[in-house]
Parts: structure tokens; sequence; C-alpha cells
């Protein structure tokens, strides 16, 4: 990235003003060794071993796991799935550092055109919105209503949720759309027409019950709509495309009342008319993942507002899928999940609408928590009274156990299972702690393959012992001759040339350029000189946990090792450009040595 001198100061600023230590031990607990800390990696599935590591003094961060390191940008950029700007915009913001606008009289035309774009887009929306309302309070048509009022639904509700009717024609929408200002290309391109091959258009909603979907800041970014009177080859429910402004994966339907709760969870549903049930019931906190699978991103929007959820999946055998995926993404995103089951086949809808209100409650009372619900499709596959199927429940059983990370809850299922089984805690446990193991080793193992591999991409892929050692060695050497009486020392005996090419040699041309200058070398301004996939390795190298006492007796090994190498190349060379006469001294020489 080629940045201009001002602008490195204001990066410089923001990495000053975040203190890194500060900033991480908000997502993790830090744990001073020595001169740093150390902590299980926030950024990686870190079970046991702290490969995770922070310098105070360099304000660096980087993973031995998963290769990740950096500054307090690179931190936030990996952890909050952020973009360099916006990272450097939340610190910025952070620590009250203002932000300049650096962006191109190009970039931002862009980025107001685009801004524009969205603006008309929700304007849009929002005046289909109110059309397809219109339609369904009109008095010359009442079907879409009549409809509604048989599912019970109130004036309120219908208002509160801004449902509507699209009706049965080709072009209705698109004729009072075009009389606002809108062109068919419009539409099309917010998902509400759809043009056809000889370049015509029609409207994509036609005789169906519109549902519209609403973002947290209450913009209409999309549609559902359901079919009034079954079709053949129609579906039931036909939604918007994904657009500018409609990304399925971020949102959740209702979520922009829901956001407001008080009851501190949410209840997933699998459709629109379960949550908007739900509400008339009373019950405010319920959500639906927009008819696709949960995805991560929603977890993080509903922990926004609360920390636990509950699925109320249907039964069916999708909904038991749906229900075993969602719970182990909101499992992941440390989200407490339970499971709301409806035995007799009926979605949330139907049972509260025969049932009411409080039967539902009673079900959100006696919800069971995302492990047991586990635990009871496992128990249904085995016969607890036959002894080998016995033992294999309980195998079963610890592979789910041994993922429950806190020890109290681990240890209350625990004792569960020993009632149920007749076997003893201490068994369970054992079987547990075999499985953790085998869950570390397998990450461990994972870990390794994924340092081999990243060792290979650095060295081109050559893994042999003595590369290895000279890898090791010049990483060491890098980090020392960053001291100023190590770098004199060195900088007669040793050249950036004597470096490998690729990260290593920049990183010393930086450090040697810097060094001889007589500045500071500031790791933040060396790492913006790499491209973002070098950082954690960069990082790596310049960070402080090498646990060297005298650095100037500690670098005579490492600088030992790659003088070597380089003259050992050096001759390799001679050999091969043919120099006879000099390889025939090198092998005398060689030969005289061995004696
Ligand atoms: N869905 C969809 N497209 C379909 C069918 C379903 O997007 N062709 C989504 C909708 O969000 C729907 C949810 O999946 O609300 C659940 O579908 P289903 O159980 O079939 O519908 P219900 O919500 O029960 O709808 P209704 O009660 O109106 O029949
Ligand atoms: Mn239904």
């Amino acid at each position: 990235m080629k940045q201009s001198v001002d602008f490195q100061d204001f990066i410089d600023e923001v990495i000053e003003k975040n203190d890194i230590v500060d900033l991480i031990s908000r997502y993790v607990t830090l744990k001073r060794v020595g001169n740093r800390f150390q902590a299980l990696c926030p950024l990686h599935n870190d079970k046991k071993t702290p490969s995770f590591s922070v310098s105070p003094d360099k304000q660096l961060f980087h993973c031995f796991g998963c290769g990740a390191g950096g500054t307090a940008i690179n931190f936030i950029m990996a952890k909050e799935n952020l973009d360099f700007m916006e990272a450097v915009k939340l610190l910025a913001e952070r620590a009250g550092v203002p932000v300049p606008d650096y962006r191109s009289a190009a970039e931002r035309n862009r980025a107001a055109e685009i801004h524009d774009k969205k603006k008309r887009m929700y304007e849009m929306n929002a005046e289909a919105a109110r059309f397809f309302f219109n339609n369904l309070i009109d008095k010359k048509n009442t079907k879409a209503l009549d409809y509604l009022r048989a599912r019970k639904l109130s004036n309120a509700t219908i208002k509160s949720f801004g449902l509507g009717y699209a009706p049965d024609n080709w072009s209705t929408l698109i004729d009072y759309m075009k009389e606002k200002g809108y062109s068919e290309e419009e539409l099309c391109e917010v998902g509400l027409a759809v043009k056809r091959d000889n370049g015509t258009y029609f409207d994509k909603f036609r005789d169906r019950v519109m549902f519209p979907i609403i973002d947290l800041r209450g913009n209409v970014i999309a549609f559902g709509g359901r079919i009034l009177t079954d079709k053949e080859n129609a579906p039931k429910y036909l939604n918007s495309p994904e657009t500018l402004i409609y990304k399925k994966k971020d949102n959740l339907y209702a979520m922009n009342i829901a956001k407001n709760t008080k009851k501190g969870q949410f209840m997933i549903m699998e459709g629109y008319m379960d949550v908007i049930s739900l509400h008339q019931g009373g019950f405010d906190n319920a959500v639906a993942s927009l008819g696709t699978a949960f995805t991560p991103q929603q977890a993080e929007v509903l922990k926004r507002y609360a920390d636990k959820v509950i699925l109320c999946y249907d039964a069916d055998e999708a909904g038991q899928k749906a229900t075993d995926r969602a719970g182990e993404i909101l499992r992941e995103a440390d989200v407490k999940v339970k499971v709301l089951t409806i035995t007799d086949g009926k979605d949330p809808d139907d049972y509260i609408k025969t049932k009411g209100p409080e039967m539902f409650q009673l079900l959100i009372d006696n919800a069971e928590s995302f492990v047991e619900y586990k635990i009871g499709k496992i128990e249904k596959q085995y016969n607890l009274d036959d002894t080998v199927e016995k033992i294999e429940f309980v195998e079963q059983i610890a592979k789910i156990f041994a993922n429950i990370k806190n020890d109290v809850e681990r240890e209350v299922y625990i004792k569960k299972i020993a009632r149920k089984t007749d076997v003893s805690p201490d068994s369970i446990n054992v079987r547990i702690k075999e499985r953790m193991q085998k869950n570390q080793r397998n990450e461990k193992a994972r870990f390794q393959r994924q340092e081999k591999k990243q060792f290979e991409e650095r060295t081109g892929g050559r893994h042999d012992l003595e590369r290895m050692r000279l890898y090791n060695a010049e990483k060491l050497l890098l980090n020392l001759i960053c001291e100023k009486e190590v770098f004199k020392e060195v900088r007669d005996k040793l050249s950036p040339q004597s470096f490998e090419d690729g990260i290593h040699r920049k990183l010393a041309e930086i450090i040697f350029d810097v060094m001889s200058k007589g500045a500071r070398l500031s790791p933040a301004a060396v790492l913006a000189q790499f491209d973002e996939s070098e950082v954690g390795a960069v990082s790596e190298i310049l960070s402080d946990d090498k646990n060297v006492d005298n650095k100037l007796e500690a670098v005579k090994m490492p600088l030992k090792t790659v003088l070597d190498y380089n003259e050992k190349k050096n001759n390799e060379i001679l050999a091969k450009d043919g120099d006879a006469e000099k390889l025939q001294e090198i092998m005398e020489r060689l030969k005289k040595d061995k004696k």
C-alpha cells in the first residue's frame, strides 16, 4: 500500500493511543510472562496451549498457532473481521483521534455515488411498501385482508409489521412506481421487477401477501411474499434477491422490533408468520433467519443485544438439522442456546393460536439446553438396558461433553448422565478427558501442519534440516539487530544480501536502512511496508519473546550460521560458474581440512 507521510503519521498516532495490551485485554485474559503477555489465542480455537503473545514494548502481538500477528490495527482487523480502514477508524474513534479524509477525489465520488444509490433503493422499497399496504386495506379487494384476518392477525399487528398485498397483475407496481419517477431498470435492481428476455419488465410479486424486511435502522431492504391462492409451480414464499442493500446472511426478520425487547433473550423461528404471531402474543423477542440457514453473522447481530437464544425450529428433519447447525454456530459465538420443541407437528404460529400465549410461555420455561437436546437425540438411538449399547452411548455423550468449555456446566451434565446410565461420574469423566486430549492432539497436529506449510511457503518449499536452521537463525538475527549495540556489532559483517530472498531480506533492508541512520525503529512503520499476508511472520520476528538475556552474546550463534551459509552458497556459485581453478582449490582445501 502506498501511503503519504502524513497518513503514516495518522496511523502511528492511532497505534500509539491504543495500547495493545489494554485493547487485547478486552477480548482475552492476558498473563504476564517476563517482558511480555501470554494468552490463549482469541483469533483461533485455542483450547489449551497459550500460543498467543503480546509485546508491550513493541506494541505487537503474534500467535504461533495460527500465524496471525501485527499491531493493534491488525488485531482488530482479524478479530472484528474489518478491513484496514474500518479498523483504523474504529481505533481512532476509541482513542479520540480525528480521522482525516485521505480518499482520492475519484474514491470519494464513487462512495458518494453508492451512498446515493442505496438511498434511492431504500426510498423505492419504502414507496413500494406503502403501495402494498394501501392495496391490502383497499375496500375494493379484501381478499388478502380476509386471509390475514383468517390467520388471526389484528390491525395493529398488520400495521406494525407493515404487511401488504401485491395485486394479481403483471405491472401494477411498475406503473405506480414509474409515475413516482423510478425506472424499470431501477426496480429490477432493487428486486421488485424482473426483466424478460425480450427486454420488457414485469412485477416480481403478484397476488401475494407482502412482508417487508426491515434493517436495524428502519430501512425496508427486501420483501418476502406469500402466495394467496395455491398455484402449480409457484413457490409458497417468494423472496427478494440479494441486492446492494440486501445481504441475507447479515439480516434477521423482525430484528428491527426485537432488538428493543426487555426479555434478555431471542427466539429464532423458521417463518415470517411464526414471528408475527409470537409478537402478537406478547413475545416481542421472536426473529427468523429469512428462509436460509442461520449464519455466524446473524449470531453476531443477536449478540450485540443479548447472549441467550432459544431455537424454535420445526420438529421435522429439516428443522432438526437447522437446530443442530444454528446451535453449533451460536455456541461457537459464546451465546447460550436452548431448544424449544413443539411435538405434535405444529409450528409456533399454529401452537400459539390453538393453545394461547400462556401455554407457549410454558414451552419456553421448559426449553432444554442445547446440550440436553443433543443428549436426548442420542438417547433415542440407544437402548440403555443393553450393555454394549450403553457403552457406545456414553462414548457419544463424551464426544459432546468434551466441547463444553465451562467446567461447572460439564459437571452438572456428567452427574445427570451418571444417574441415567448408572456409570460413575469418574468413569464418564475419564472418557471425556480422553476425548479432550484427542481433540487437542488433532488441534496441535493441525497447527503443526499449518506451521510446516507456512514455513514451506516462506522458504519456497525446501524443508530440509539445514534450511530450517538457517531460517530460524535469520529470524533471531533479524530480531536482535534491531538493538543499537547489536547492530553496531554486526553491521560490518553482514548486509541485507546475507539474508534469504523474500520477507527476511526485505525486512533486513528496512532494518539496515533505519538503524544505519541511527533512527528509532517503529514496528508499526515497518509492518506498514509489508503485505497483509506477511504481517504475521514479520510480527513474530520483531516480537519480544525470544527469552534472551545478553543480546550481544546471543547474536553470535545465529550470526555464525548465516555467515557460514553465505560462504557455502558463494562457493557453490563459484563451482557452478565452472571456475575450474577455484573449484580445484576448494576441493584441495576441503581435503586438507578433513585430515
Ligand atoms: N420459505 C421460503 N421459501 C419457500 C418456503 C419457505 O423462503 N418456498 C421460508 C419463509 O421465510 C417461511 C419459512 O421458510 O416463512 C417457513 O416455511 P414454511 O414452514 O413452509 O411456512 P410457514 O411460515 O409455516 O408459512 P405459513 O404458515 O404461511 O404456511
Ligand atoms: Mn405456518
